[in-house]
């Protein structure tokens, strides 16, 4: 048995996540678009969230791979998008080149097109979960990945450019661009162990402050971060005149808010009932509240 640690489970979901990107019987190399960002790197958090949950729920992480790996295809395309000319408009992205910058923005937007597609396809072969489970993680999927989740936060964002927006709306851009596909992180783990319904409400709420954890450093990392250890330009969301926490709150009152859903998630964890260990959760807080990149 593997030990599980979040190294190791990166390593795992590398291992698996390029072998569903066949070459295409069609005349296309649409692929070799596709699986340069997916092999461009990335921290994988969102997949190994999802297992770490699962094995906190002292359930099989296997159990939760191929949901994991439809995840990371589906965060992957809406990296490949939020990069086009059309939205952020950035050249460098996981330290490469954009994708189109590579393949041109057609194809960007085809590769995108079709990692997303194949998510759901990825999911609806899994032969490890029973049906219903898998239909609810498939519904799950799609909403925190569409109109009303990551897709309509995306909306949102492009929508505040050049206006000031409140705290208010702010919070539910965060929430929803970046937030809702963590929520399926963390959520889909809970569909897929069954657990309780009070450790279910507990980890979704632990989810949220994850989620603005998670976007508020972002924000954080664009004006204050590093571009060569981020792999990203810094100073994108500035150029776009973007509403960030950083342009609202200033450098300490974003630091302090960061804090403030740290302990909250910190807070959440605790409660859980006592069955369950929390330690490689609290250190994916600890990550989420000290990461450079
Ligand atoms: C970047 O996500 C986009 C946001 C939602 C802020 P990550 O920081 O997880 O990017 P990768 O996957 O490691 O490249
Ligand atoms: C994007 O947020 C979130 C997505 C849904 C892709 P950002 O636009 O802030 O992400 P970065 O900074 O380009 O990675
Ligand atoms: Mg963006
Ligand atoms: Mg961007
Ligand atoms: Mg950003």
């Amino acid at each position: 048995m593997m030990k599980v640690t979040m190294s190791n489970l990166t390593v795992l979901i590398n291992k698996n996540l390029y072998q569903y990107i066949q070459s295409s019987p069609l005349d296309t190399d649409l692929e070799e678009s596709m699986m340069y960002s997916l092999k461009a790197g990335g921290k994988r958090i969102r997949p190994v969230l999802l297992l770490l949950t699962l094995d906190m729920l002292n359930e099989d992480y296997n159990k939760g791979l191929q949901s994991a790996l439809a995840l990371e295809m589906i965060h992957t395309y809406s990296l490949i998008h939020d990069d086009l000319p059309a939205m952020d408009n950035d050249d460098y992205r996981r330290g490469k080149l954009t994708n189109h910058k590579v393949f041109g923005e057609w194809k960007a937007i085809l590769a995108g097109d079709a990692l997303l597609t194949k998510a759901f396809e990825l999911i609806s072969n899994d032969t490890i979960i029973e049906d219903v489970i898998k239909v609810k993680v498939i519904q799950r999927l799609a909403k925190a990945s569409g109109h009303i989740g990551m897709v309509g936060g995306q909306t949102l964002d492009m929508q505040s450019e050049n206006q000031s927006v409140t705290l208010d709306t702010l919070e539910t851009i965060h929430k929803t661009k970046t937030g809702a596909l963590l929520n399926f992180s963390v959520m889909s783990a809970v569909d897929i162990a069954q657990a309780d319904s009070v450790t279910a409400d507990l980890l979704n709420t632990f989810s949220h402050h994850l989620g603005l954890m998670f976007q508020i450093k972002d924000d954080l990392l664009d004006v204050y971060g590093d571009e060569q250890k981020l792999g990203k330009a810094v100073g994108s969301d500035e150029t776009n005149h973007k509403s960030t926490y950083v342009s609202l709150l200033g450098k300490n009152g974003t630091e302090k808010k960061l804090k403030h859903h740290k302990d909250l998630a910190l807070g959440c964890l605790k409660n859980l009932p006592n069955q369950y260990d929390p330690s490689k959760l609290v250190d994916i807080v600890d990550l989420f509240y000290s990461r450079d990149h």
